[in-house]
Order: structure tokens, then C-alpha cells, then sequence
């Protein structure tokens, strides 16, 4: 079984052994912006594309990503060689880039530099009923950060906000959160996207949660399909009309939603393991993969 293994500042080892300095950006203020890939069976997925919106979120908090793409790829496959992974075993990549120590102080350009950290494990295994049955989904009363505050596109290591919208969406015994903005519109959950059929159509919201790889791959997939997904504002009060909900993420892939609870506990239900639309999207992400494998085996890692 894969060992989880972690990298910081070109030291390697058991990740219970990795400790972060406590004069870290990333520790002390969430100063830092990262990535999560997964491999199958052994081929990274969209390595380039995760490199390209480090880079998105790095513009957009000022940073300078002194490590190169390739950079980061040496360093993982040095970590990886450390994990004892074997052919065949998909594993869960995630780096991460903190402005580095400095003093205690806001100011970032007292960082003494960038650090890469990255961690190593199997992939998540999600629970299978998730799959079979589906999520059960919440609003909670807390809202998504704004764009303007704190635009949901900087994939960064600061979750609070979900943090809490999970707890309160929890707290209420749904597995996980669906947050609304300051206007009441639809943004994401906590760690993925989501999606409704809303009067046959497939919705996605357009703003207000960061754009996810899965989500953007799987746009793709229905579109070459023939069926046209609508990326636009959803309002809360919509939800009321949803006949079929799914959630994407890259560990997750894509995942049917089994019921919403609404802010004014009004609970919408949908159909086990996915309505017609959502078993496509399903069904076509799957497909994708099988054809991701072979075209890309000569691109293993391991
Ligand atoms: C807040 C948030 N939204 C959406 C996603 C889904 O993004 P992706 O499909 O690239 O995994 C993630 C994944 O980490 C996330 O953290």
C-alpha cells in the first residue's frame, strides 16, 4: 500500500516527520496557494492544466511562483519514489506553494522566499454510498466569500470560509455544504462544484466559486455529447425546482446528490445513485478515463 510521504524545502520523508516551520506564511496567516492531482494508474491527470491555475491563483494574490513546472514534477516524483507505491495503486498529489518565513508581520514582502511543500497518499476513498444513494447537501446560513474579497479562484490554503459552512451544513446532517453568496445565488460546496437539472437544462453557477477541472472537463464531455450545460447565476429559490443535483472534484470525479436541504428547511429529493442526467455525466466522465488510459499509459509516473 502507497506510504503517505510528504517534501518540504528538498527534504523527503514519512509525512508524520514533514513539519512546517512556524515562522511559515502558510502556517501563520494562510499565506499560501496550492494544487491537488491524482494519478491513474499512474499517469498524472491534467498535470499542466493544475500547474496553469497554481499560476491563476498565484497572479491573483501577487505571488511569483519561482518553481517551474517541471520543477515541481522532479520534486513529486522524489517524493513518490519514497512511498512505495506500486503499478497500479492511483495516488493523490498535493503541492502547495507558501510565501515562505519572515517575521510576524502582514507585510508580504518580508518573506525570505517561496516554499514548496507536497504531500503524497492514496487517493481519498470515498465512502461508496456516495455513489450508489448520493451526497445529502445543505445551505447553510453562512455565505461564500465574496469575489471581491476573497475571490474563490485563489485555490489557496485558506478554508475557512468552508470550514465553516461544512460545520454549520453538518451540524444540520447533511455530509456536506452547498454555500450561497451575498445575493442569495449559488456557489459551490465546500471542496467541489456543483450542478442541477433545473427545467431539463443542466446549471452550473458562473461565479463565485473557483473554477474546477473536473467541472471544465466535464462541460466539455457533454457539450461533444450534444448536450448543452448552461453556466449562469443560478438564485437559491431555483433549487425548489432542481430535479437532479451532482457534485465534481477531482478525487471525487463526478458524485450524485441524494437530497438538499434549503436555508428555510424545505428538502428537495432526488433519485438514488442519480437522475438520467447525472448517470450520463457519470457515465461519460468513466468513459473518458478508460480513454485516458490508453492513450496515455507511456506517460506513467510509476
Ligand atoms: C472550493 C473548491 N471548489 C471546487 C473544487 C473542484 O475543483 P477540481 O475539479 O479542480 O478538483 C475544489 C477542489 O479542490 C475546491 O476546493
Amino acid at each position: 500500500m502507497v506510504k503517505a510521504v510528504g517534501y518540504i524545502d528538498g527534504e523527503i520523508d514519512v509525512l508524520e516527520n514533514i513539519k512546517v516551520p512556524v515562522l511559515d506564511r502558510g502556517f501563520l496567516y494562510g499565506d499560501s496557494i496550492y494544487e491537488v492531482f491524482r494519478t491513474y494508474e499512474g499517469i498524472p491527470f491534467m498535470y499542466d492544466e493544475h500547474y496553469e491555475r497554481l499560476l491563476n491563483s498565484a497572479s491573483l494574490i501577487g505571488m511569483t511562483v519561482t518553481h517551474t513546472a517541471a520543477q515541481i514534477r522532479d520534486a513529486v516524483m522524489a517524493t513518490l519514489a519514497k512511498s512505495d507505491v506500486n503499478a497500479g495503486e492511483d495516488i493523490y498529489v498535493r503541492y502547495q506553494i507558501t510565501r515562505g518565513s519572515g517575521p510576524i508581520d502582514l507585510n508580504p514582502d518580508l518573506s525570505e522566499g517561496n516554499r514548496l511543500i507536497i504531500i503524497v497518499k492514496g487517493v481519498p476513498k470515498w465512502n461508496q454510498s456516495y455513489y450508489t444513494n448520493g451526497v445529502r447537501l445543505a445551505v447553510p446560513v453562512l455565505r461564500r466569500n465574496s469575489v471581491t474579497s476573497l475571490d474563490p479562484n485563489i485555490k489557496g490554503g485558506n478554508y475557512l470560509n468552508n470550514i465553516l459552512a461544512l460545520a454549520q451544513a453538518r451540524e444540520s446532517g447533511a455530509d456536506d455544504c452547498v454555500m450561497l453568496d451575498a445575493n442569495r445565488k449559488v456557489t459551490e460546496c465546500s471542496n467541489s462544484n456543483v450542478w442541477f437539472v433545473i427545467g431539463d437544462q443542466i446549471v452550473t453557477p458562473l461565479r463565485g466559486n473557483l473554477i474546477g477541472l473536473t467541472r471544465k472537463t466535464l462541460v466539455n464531455l457533454l457539450e461533444a455529447d450534444g448536450v448543452d450545460v448552461l453556466e449562469r447565476e443560478i438564485d437559491c429559490e431555483e433549487l425548489k425546482n432542481a430535479t437532479e443535483c451532482f457534485v465534481t472534484s477531482a478525487t471525487r470525479e463526478v458524485m450524485p446528490v441524494i437530497s438538499l436541504a434549503l436555508e428555510d428547511r424545505t428538502q428537495v429529493d432526488f433519485a438514488p445513485g442519480g437522475g438520467p442526467e447525472t448517470r450520463r455525466a457519470m457515465e461519460l466522465y468513466q468513459q473518458m478515463l478508460v480513454n485516458f488510459k490508453r492513450d496515455n499509459a507511456a506517460l506513467a509516473l510509476f
